[in-house]
């Protein structure tokens, strides 16, 4: 009988490389990327009044309200390519409140990933950090140049990519909380029996960091593979 498709949520502060990675992990397993922030910025560009609502908040670098975010990325899980597939959730959840609201409309994930990166380096990388909006490839000016001088000329900067946003998120934004983030790591790991809770160590260089994500996964799908030939 046929496996069921991978479900993994991936979480970690702003620009803790979670974009990064998830690249690195379609490409291999080809999951549905689901990312809240993307889910966010399409909705502010539709005009709607979510948006509007949305950027005021995405702007001081605080959490979107619950109201608009849960439903959004909800109605996204369901969508036939992800549940053929298989998802990846990035972003998602950031507090108690969405995590109890996903597992209540019965989402159930196979492994929860953490990225940790310490503060002053995560500044660097939000200043640094440019997009491509030809093929939507995030890129570093250090760390992650582009290849092209054509490439270079095109790429652009996130409206909420400031030095002084990152400082004033990482107050607020979730999971740079310790004690919070622990009640979430709780939660996860308790209520939906993911038996496998990676706080992978995202300040290494990024094909480190995804080599030992895939290890996790490589594991998960063995051990998946071994439970239903011992059926
Ligand atoms: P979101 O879009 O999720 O942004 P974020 O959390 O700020 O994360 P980023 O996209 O900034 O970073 P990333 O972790 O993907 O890092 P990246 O790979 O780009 O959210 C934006 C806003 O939307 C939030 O502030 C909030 O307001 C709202 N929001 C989102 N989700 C929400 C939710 N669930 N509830 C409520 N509100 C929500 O990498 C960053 C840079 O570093 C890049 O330049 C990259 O090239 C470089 N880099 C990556 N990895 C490495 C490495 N290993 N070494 C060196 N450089 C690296």
């Amino acid at each position: 009988k046929a496996e069921p498709p991978l479900r993994i949520m991936i979480s970690g502060a702003p620009a803790s490389g979670k974009g990064t990675q998830c690249e690195l992990i379609t490409k291999k397993y080809d999951l549905v990327h689901i990312a809240a922030g993307d889910l966010l910025r399409a909705e502010i560009a539709s005009g709607s009044e979510n948006g509007k609502r949305a950027k005021e908040y995405m702007e001081k670098g605080q959490l979107v309200p619950d109201e608009i975010v849960v439903m959004m990325v909800k109605d996204r899980l369901l969508q036939p390519d992800s549940q053929e597939k298989g998802w990846l959730l990035d972003g998602y959840p950031r507090s108690m409140s969405q995590a109890t609201a996903l597992k209540g409309y019965g989402f159930q994930p196979d492994i929860f990933i953490v990225l940790e990166v310490p503060e002053d380096i995560l500044v660097e990388r939000v200043v640094g950090r440019r997009l491509d909006p030809v093929t939507g490839k995030i890129y570093h000016l250090t760390y992650s140049p582009p290849e092209t001088e054509e490439i270079a000329a095109r790429l652009t900067q996130r409206f909420d990519d400031t030095e002084e946003k990152a400082r004033l998120g990482y107050s607020v934004v979730l999971l740079q909380d310790r004690d919070k983030k622990m009640d979430l790591l709780y939660f996860v790991t308790s209520s939906w029996l993911v038996g496998l809770v990676n706080l992978v160590k995202g300040n290494a260089p990024k094909q480190e960091v995804f080599a030992e994500i895939d290890n996790a996964l490589s594991k998960l799908l063995d051990s998946r593979k071994a439970t239903s030939e011992s059926l």
